[in-house]
């Protein structure tokens, strides 16, 4: 039997879930966050360059807003816009109150018309901000977390999301908000951790949410190549340089990471010049460079793309709400639309700061379950396997489904047995265009026609949906 239910369920223990944990237990929730590895699982600890947020004295939210859309190509939903970049200021301010130790300086990175990236060190802004977010959680009476802790699928009951199934027993709680991060462990090549393989997706899906924007996986360009480290854009904002196999630039390295990412694979090889940035504002990173064997400031960095940021995700509104009763989604596991085709870089840790605390609000709200216990015992089902990603899935899904993507690939990954492998596969088959991140080879222009989001919910056909 399941254990009594707590107010409010957090899947994750990234950015997204101890935002949405913290912010329900200041409102006297009970809270269990839940987490299938350990603390440095998760994508929030190893982000880099920083927090994008119009806190500069030459910037505001509109100005955000401007090049929020400009970098999602047509795509973005402007109302997610609206609340990401007028609420982001405040989250971020809410940060350097609890003590974060944001550097004086704002960075600049790729797509921004005004420096306003809060960093820490440079380059360890995740560590230090997803670090105090979990001391807080771990002070926090009214919050318990458990580790090692698989969700490896939804107890649905009646069509409403009662709370989770691990290999332990099944979870109940009120509301249930999931904040697992994204899929993009499943490529070969990426930054992520390796448990990052879109659990959010594959659970919510099977249990009858929609799911949209799957195409759109965004790749980083500069990861130290045959490695997992990345090298922040942030560094590019201060001057680092691209080249090429001749010692040349070739690209501008502040367009969006899109057309960088495809500007490198067309050249092959590509080295990072850090040669004159001032390294001592990266101290954490230039240590991590050494120890991987090369010396920054002598030799220009071997450096390829890596599947980074999942655009797609589990269907929300602006709240967070999915649309299986009881269930929300946050961060890096939702498609709230305002990534648009593109990615701004760092608006993801403001997202799951701004939509991870509406999402815990909102989800306080639901009404309690309607749990049958006291007078018919609910029997949850046996859960699923746990799902896992081999390394010959992960090498097809990035050589099928990466930074140019043919047709043909597309319709042999469909065919995988890995759910999230082939709903990628469906959605960038359907869209036979380039869009923002999604670039297909056979038709490499962006077409009108396909100014709206891919919606698929179980059982139907995919939808071109457009959200305001
Ligand atoms: P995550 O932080 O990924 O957390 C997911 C959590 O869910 C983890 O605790 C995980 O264990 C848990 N989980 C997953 N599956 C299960 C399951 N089945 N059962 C139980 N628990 C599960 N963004 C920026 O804005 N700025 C940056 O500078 C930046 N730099 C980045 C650098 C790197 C190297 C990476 C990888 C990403 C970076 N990003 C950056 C992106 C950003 O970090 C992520 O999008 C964001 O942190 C995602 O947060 P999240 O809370 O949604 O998910
Ligand atoms: C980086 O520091 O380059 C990553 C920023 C991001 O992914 O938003």
């Amino acid at each position: 039997m399941a254990e009594a239910p707590c107010d409010l369920l957090v899947v994750g223990a990234g950015a997204a879930g101890l935002t949405a944990a913290l912010a329900a237990a200041e409102r006297g929730a009970s809270v269990l966050v839940l987490t299938k590895g350990h603390a440095p699982d998760s994508s929030s600890m190893h982000a880099q360059g920083g927090i994008a947020g119009a806190v500069g004295d030459d910037d505001t939210a509109a100005l955000h807003a401007v090049d929020t859309e400009r970098a999602g190509r047509e795509l973005c939903r402007p109302s997610a816009v609206k609340v990401l970049t007028e609420e982001g200021p405040a989250r971020v301010r809410e940060l350097i109150t609890l003590g974060v130790p944001f550097d004086p300086e704002l960075n600049l990175e790729g797509g921004h018309s005004r420096r306003r990236v809060s960093s820490v060190e440079g380059a360890a802004t995740g560590w230090a901000v997803t670090s105090l977010l979990g001391r807080r959680v771990a002070r926090t009476p009214g919050i318990a977390t458990r580790e090692a802790t698989n969700a490896l699928a939804l107890w649905m009951d009646g069509g409403r999301c009662l709370g989770v199934l691990t290999p332990d027993g099944p979870i109940a709680a009120r509301a249930t908000i999931l904040a697992m991060g994204g899929a993009a462990a499943l490529w070969a090549r990426s930054t992520n951790p390796e448990g990052q393989i879109g659990d959010a997706i594959a659970i919510a899906f099977a249990a009858g949410a929609a799911v949209a924007d799957l195409e759109f996986m965004q790749f980083h360009p500069t990861v130290l190549a045959g490695s997992r480290l990345l090298l922040t854009e942030a560094l590019r904002g201060d001057g680092a340089t691209l080249l090429d196999d001749k010692g040349e630039r070739f690209v501008d390295e502040l367009a969006p990471r899109d057309e960088v990412a495809r500007a490198m694979v067309r050249k092959g090889r590509v080295w990072l010049d850090l040669r004159h940035i001032d390294r001592g504002r990266f101290p954490g990173l230039m240590a991590e460079i050494e120890m991987a064997g090369f010396d920054p400031a002598t030799q220009p960095i071997p450096v390829s793309p890596a599947a980074h940021y999942t655009i797609g995700g589990v269907v929300t509104d602006l709240v967070g709400r999915t649309d299986i009763p009881g269930l929300f989604a946050a961060g890096e596991s939702a498609a709230t639309g305002v990534h648009g085709a593109n990615r701004l870089a760092s608006n993801s840790l403001l997202e799951c700061l701004v939509f991870g605390r509406r999402a815990a609000l909102a989800a306080l709200d639901e009404p309690a379950a309607p749990l049958r216990s006291e007078t018919q015992p609910l029997e949850p089902p046996a859960p699923p396997p746990a799902r896992t990603a081999s390394q010959e899935l992960r090498a097809q899904v990035w050589r099928e489904a990466g930074v140019m993507r043919d047709p043909a690939d597309l319709a042999s990954l469909v065919r995988s047995p890995d759910a999230v492998a082939s709903l990628v596969a469906r959605f960038a088959l359907a869209r036979s265009e380039s869009r923002g991140v999604h670039y297909r080879i056979d038709a490499t222009a962006a077409d009108p026609a396909f100014e709206g989001h891919f919606v698929l919910r179980p059982g139907r056909e995919l939808t071109l949906e457009h959200w305001t």
